[in-house]
C-alpha cells in the first residue's frame, strides 16, 4: 500500500493549499524501524527520486552514517513537511502545523525507541521549544512517552565544517556506537 492510501485519513482531511503531487515526497523506510529520523522539509533531489534525504545533505548524512556503522536502510526516514517549500525557502509555521497530525500517525505506527529530530524545524516543532539546535543538540528528551534526540541538520555541515564532528558524535550516542579513536580522512 502507498504512503498516501496508508494515510488516506490525514490527506483526505489536509486543505488544498498545503499538497502539491508534483512537489509531494513520502517517507521512506522500515515501519518497524528502531530510530525514526525527520528533517524539514525535501529540496529539488527529493522530489526528483521521490525519497527524502538523498540530495547533498543526504548523501553527508549517509556518509556519517556509515562510519558509525549504521545502514540507512533500517532507518524510517521521514519530514515534517512533505511538500518542498517553493524556492527552498523554510517551511512555514502554518504549513507545519498542517503536517504536523501526519507526522504523530506516522510515530504512532512506526513506534521507534529513538526519534531523532534533524536540525532547528523538526526539534523545535518536536520538542515544543523555542531553544535553538546548537543548546539542546545531543541531549535526549523525553515527550509524549517518546524519547527525542535533536542533532544538527546534516545540510549546516555542509556550511560549518565544525558541525560535522559534533553531528557524527551525537549520532554515535543516539546509535550506541562508540568512536574508534579514529578520525575520519575529510574531518581532516
Ligand atoms: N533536507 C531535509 O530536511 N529533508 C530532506 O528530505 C532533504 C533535505
Amino acid at each position: 500500500m502507498c504512503f498516501k492510501q496508508k494515510y488516506s485519513g490525514f490527506f483526505e482531511q489536509l486543505d488544498d493549499e498545503y499538497f502539491n503531487e508534483e512537489r509531494f515526497v513520502p517517507a521512506v523506510g522500515p515501519e518497524d524501524a528502531k530510530v525514526v529520523l525527520v528533517g524539514e522539509a525535501p529540496g529539488a533531489n527529493e522530489v526528483e527520486e521521490g525519497e527524502p534525504f538523498v540530495g547533498r545533505a543526504g548523501e553527508r548524512m549517509n556518509e556519517i552514517l556509515h562510519d558509525i556503522g549504521v545502514e540507512r536502510s533500517d532507518l524510517y526516514i521521514t519530514n515534517l513537511v512533505k511538500i518542498r517549500p517553493p524556492e527552498n525557502r523554510d517551511p512555514k509555521s502554518d504549513e507545519i502545523k498542517a503536517w504536523a497530525p501526519l507526522l504523530e500517525k506516522e510515530l504512532e505506527k512506526v513506534d521507534p525507541d529513538v526519534v531523532l529530530t534533524l536540525g532547528n524545524f523538526a526539534s523545535k516543532q518536536m520538542l515544543d521549544t523555542s531553544k535553538g539546535i546548537t543548546s539542546i543538540h545531543g541531549k535526549m528528551f523525553q515527550r509524549n512517552g517518546r524519547k527525542i534526540m535533536p542533532v544538527f541538520h546534516p545540510a549546516a555541515t555542509l556550511y560549518d565544517r565544525s558541525k560535522g564532528p559534533k553531528l557524527e558524535e551525537d549520532l554515535r550516542k543516539a546509535f550506541g556506537k562508540k568512536n574508534s579513536g579514529q578520525q575520519s580522512l575529510k574531518d581532516i
